[in-house]
């Protein structure tokens, strides 16, 4: 009889590809996907070490479903409860210590040796732990992709060895590593033979990608060859890698869409030092010149930190007048918080919580308004978007415009999964209201 498995992800975009992959290696045991842990055989969770707390947040997880594997228990039934991702990795001996319900504790690295961790894990009545870095790379233990959908993400690149002073992604994501450029045009084949349209890119550090003498620009010029990938996309970059290839995929191939996440975390060049990132603001400044100059309209995003160590008010005001000058179309901001091992967590002039509050808030004012206006300057543009989720309300779905907005539409169930030409007609903060073009041309 088919088994259930829930899998709960936190994190980047790299662990919901895990989380599909896992459930791909899962499914020749007889796992199916279920939507609640209540029950399931098989419960995940697939951790983020970057969130504020990390690791009491997964304590506090899993003490809930030690009720439900209890509660289950006493009905008889058998529930593996397994913790993956980057919490289990920097601190899975802590985790089977002080949750000692748990069966698997498993790194990034090894969840393609999952079958037979749940194979031990049910002989040996006590926690497996396994995160390795292991000399065979998991991709190629893995079986082909299950696609649902148009849009897929697509790991090339795992790791990393910048060393941002304030980043745990080195010591638990572990070394930079490529995948071939086969094996990933082998995968793009697959997805798109399922019906995929639209791929992502995935790396914690994906334009540092060098695989079989091609690097990033290269490859997604290969992948474009491949007839039916009509969209790429690629995260998460760093500055420093976006060389002349990349920038020109941006001009001259059409299926790349306009659209960059590059993290540039400060613009104080005394904090981007402090912070180890190799480049300075006005480094940063050049990258989006070209970009632009490459294609106009690429809308760009990027990553903050507010309050790193002996960050000056100075220090902030740099990044706030880098914002004003750059104009993001959406971005993300975070205090800065200390993850213990990292370089940056023992800094002198660690700034009180107040300080750091203050700043974010003030940040993240100017960029609502850099989005808010980004937003508003769609309304009345039609796009071809990739209707991919079901919305709140009925009737409604949702995709993502060329530009990564969200985009709301009134729409027939039967339009899931396509790609519809959408004239948008409201811009709220976060999202974009619009309705079938052809609608508008009748109305
Ligand atoms: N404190 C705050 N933000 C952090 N990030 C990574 N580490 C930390 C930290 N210690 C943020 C960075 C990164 C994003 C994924 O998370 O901005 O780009
Ligand atoms: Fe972390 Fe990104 Fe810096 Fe690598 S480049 S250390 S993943 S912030």
């Amino acid at each position: 009889m088919a088994k259930k498995l829930f899998i709960r992800t936190y994190g980047c975009q790299m662990n919901v590809y895990d989380s599909a992959r896992m459930a791909d290696v899962l499914a020749p045991l007889g796992y199916q996907p279920s939507d609640s842990p209540d029950d399931a055989d098989m419960v995940i969770v697939n951790t983020c070490h970057i969130r504020e707390h990390a690791s009491e947040k997964v304590f506090s997880e899993l003490g809930r479903l030690r009720d439900i594997k209890q509660e289950r228990a006493g009905q008889g039934q058998e529930t593996v409860l397994a913790v993956a991702g980057c919490v289990a990795q920097a601190e899975g001996e802590e985790i089977i210590r002080r949750a000692p319900f748990v069966d698997i504790v498993l790194g990034p690295q090894t969840y393609h040796r999952l079958p037979e961790m749940v194979a031990r894990a049910s002989r040996a009545g006590g926690a497996v732990l396994d995160t390795d870095f292991p000399a065979e790379p998991k991709f190629d233990h893995l079986p082909a992709p299950q696609a649902q959908g148009l849009t897929a993400f697509l790991s090339v690149q795992e790791g990393c060895d910048k060393f941002c002073t304030f980043c745990v992604v080195p010591y638990t994501r572990g070394a930079e590593y490529s995948r071939t450029p086969e094996a990933i045009l082998d995968e793009a084949r697959a997805l798109v033979s399922q019906g995929v349209r639209e791929i992502t890119l995935l790396g914690q550090n994906v334009n540092g990608y060098h695989g079989g003498g091609l690097r990033l620009g290269g490859l997604m010029r290969r992948l474009t060859e491949i007839e039916g990938v009509e969209r790429l996309r690629y995260t998460t970059s760093h500055p420093r890698d976006m060389d002349d290839e990349l920038i020109a995929a941006h001009r001259d191939l059409p299926q790349v869409m306009p659209f960059l996440h590059l993290p540039v975390q400060s613009g104080s060049d005394r904090i981007l030092a402090a912070m180890n990132r190799q480049h300075t603001a006005d480094d940063y400044r050049r990258i989006i010149d070209r970009l632009r100059a490459a294609r106009a309209d690429i809308a760009l995003s990027s990553d903050f930190i507010v309050g790193f160590p002996g960050e000056s008010e100075q220090d902030f005001e740099d990044t706030l007048k880098l914002v004003e000058e750059i104009g993001f179309a959406q971005a993300y901001s975070f205090k800065y918080s200390p993850r213990p091992g990292t370089p940056a967590s023992g800094m002198a002039g660690q700034l009180s919580e107040e300080v750091k509050e203050e700043r974010l808030a003030r940040l993240q004012a100017a960029l609502q308004v850099q989005s808010a206006r980004f937003n508003e300057s769609c309304v009345g543009r039609t796009f071809d978007v990739v209707l991919d989720r079901p919305g709140r309300r009925d009737g409604q779905l949702i995709g993502r415009s060329p530009y990564m907005q969200s985009v709301f539409v009134t729409a027939p169930a039967t339009m899931m999964n396509s790609v519809q030409r959408l004239t948008i007609t409201a811009a709220h903060s976060n999202s974009l209201g619009a309705v079938l073009a052809e609608e508008k041309a009748c109305a």
